[in-house]
């Protein structure tokens, strides 16, 4: 199996489920265009995040990481009218070209970017009673993945999905020399995650444009 066969599949499932979209295409050029780093989730793995929202029935988001806002604008679109997304960004020019694709995808007023450190942004929303989120996607710095984890946890509710993105990095996850920071995170989140009752979870292997990679998929349990 190769990374390009694996790419050519994206395209092809791509071409045949997920129809381009000018504000999506957009997003994707301004951040480009900016120069911002090309890590934003794949296209179905965007429209993979709005069917679990819709799946949800999420009226209320939570994203940690935003970079230009192109998996910001597939989950806001999983919103019904009413419905809010916090995101929470540390650079300011991410956030800046950020708010800038979501203006254009018609989605500046349910969209809600927190700028700072989200370890810094994430205490305040508990504090302002900003949860129960019914969806969390965190996609940050690696490093703070259990910090972040912990703190979804707190902002939600019996029956809230929690996503993790980037947690097998091309097998890294499996290497015992690894002493990546990114990997480390991905090990202290998982030992977090098996001794909390609260939560039950998976992670789902993925390939394609981004290589090897995948999510943690963690539902809040009901008898919490
Ligand atoms: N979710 C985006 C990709 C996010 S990339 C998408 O799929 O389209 C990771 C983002 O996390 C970057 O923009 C980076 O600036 C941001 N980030 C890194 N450290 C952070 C921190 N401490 N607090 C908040 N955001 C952070
Ligand atoms: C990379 C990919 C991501 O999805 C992310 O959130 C951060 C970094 C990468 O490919 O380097
Ligand atoms: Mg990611």
């Amino acid at each position: 199996m190769s990374a390009e066969l694996w790419t050519a599949v994206d395209d092809y499932f791509d071409r045949a489920l997920v129809p381009s979209d000018p504000a999506l295409d957009a997003a994707l050029e301004a951040s480009a265009e900016a120069g911002l780093p090309r890590i934003g989730v794949a296209p179905n793995q965007g429209k993979m995040l709005q069917l679990l929202a819709r799946l949800q029935g999420a009226r209320r988001i939570l994203e940690v990481g935003t970079l230009g806002g192109y998996s910001t604008i597939w989950l806001a679109r999983a919103l019904p009218p009413g419905g809010r997304l916090i995101t929470l960004e540390v650079d300011p020019k991410h956030a800046e070209v950020a708010r800038a694709n979501v203006a254009r995808a018609g989605l500046a007023d349910v969209v809600d970017l927190r700028l700072g450190p989200a370890l810094e942004t994430l205490p305040k929303l508990a504090t302002e009673g900003g949860g129960p989120f019914d969806m969390i996607f965190i996609d940050a710095d690696k490093p703070n993945n259990r910090e972040y984890f912990g703190w979804a946890i707190e902002l939600a509710r019996p029956g809230t999905l929690i996503v993790v993105d980037n947690v097998v990095r091309y097998g890294q996850v499996v290497d015992p020399d690894d002493t990546d920071p990114d990997t480390q995170g991905v090990h202290r989140l998982n030992e977090l995650i098996a001794s909390e009752p609260r939560v039950s979870a998976m992670a789902m292997q993925t390939v394609g444009r981004k290589g090897h990679d995948g999510f943690v998929m963690a539902l809040v349990n009901d008898d919490v």
